[in-house]
């Protein structure tokens, strides 16, 4: 008799630096939370210590440092082959610090998704926190999303909310923007793996319904 198991879905990462939402990802697949498997960790960065987090995990990494390449065109496109060659199901930005080329988000439009640290639309970009402080915003926040090719526009599939409290810096509210980030990334990407979420007609669709097209929400 022979014993039959569900493949798990195979994910590709991309970091920067620090890594710490790749190491909650990382923990919720050994957990049994996302039926996934990590195959491989790419990072622009050879410095970037998520590598050796990957590493400490068992987890294949590459380094494909964009300063190498003509322009972004040609480091996309060498990005995007290196990712197909693992023939990920998922592919996931991780504080992947480079903007992409419409020519790479078509070719993994669908499954490819961001984690960026405010409540989008609000405070799409850089230093979220500072702004966030700075428009006097009453909440604040982290957004998986669906990457379309207008950078940290595309749509949302869950948030974590927090309220900004009285006193913030911009330093205590990325602490707390950071904790939210490492519970809401495992939850979206156990809900795509699931098929409880996907992309569709440029929407974030829940099979269970979401007539607004609101993200989901967790609150902190
Ligand atoms: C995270 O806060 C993530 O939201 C942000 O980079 C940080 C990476 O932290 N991403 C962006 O700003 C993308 N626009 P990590 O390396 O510890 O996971």
């Amino acid at each position: 008799m022979t014993t039959q198991t569900t493949p798990r879905a195979r994910v590709c990462v991309l970091i920067s630096g620090n890594g710490s939402n790749l190491q909650a990802l990382i923990d919720a697949c050994a957990r049994h939370e996302i039926p996934a498997e990590i195959i491989q960790v790419i990072s622009n960065r050879a410095d970037a210590f998520g590598l050796q987090r990957a590493q400490k995990a068992g987890i294949p990494t590459a380094v494909l440092d964009h300063r190498t390449f003509a322009d972004r065109a040609a480091f996309d496109a060498a990005l995007a082959d290196l990712i197909s060659q693992s023939q990920p199901d998922w592919v996931v930005l991780a504080g992947f610090m480079r903007i992409l080329t419409p020519e790479f988000v078509q070719r993994f439009i669908g499954k490819l998704i961001n984690i960026h640290p405010s409540l989008l639309p609000r405070h799409p970009g850089l230093n979220t926190h500072a702004r966030a402080l700075a428009a006097e915003d009453t909440e604040h926040g982290a957004t998986v999303h669906f990457v379309t090719p207008t950078v940290d526009a595309g749509p949302a599939i869950i948030q974590g909310v927090c309220a900004v409290q009285a006193e913030e810096s911009a330093e205590s509210l990325q602490a707390r923007v950071h904790q939210l980030e490492h519970q809401i990334y495992p939850l979206a990407l156990a809900a795509l793996v699931a098929g409880a979420v996907r992309y569709e007609h440029g929407q974030a669709q829940w099979a269970s319904g979401n007539p607004a097209n609101a993200p989901r929400q967790i609150f902190a």
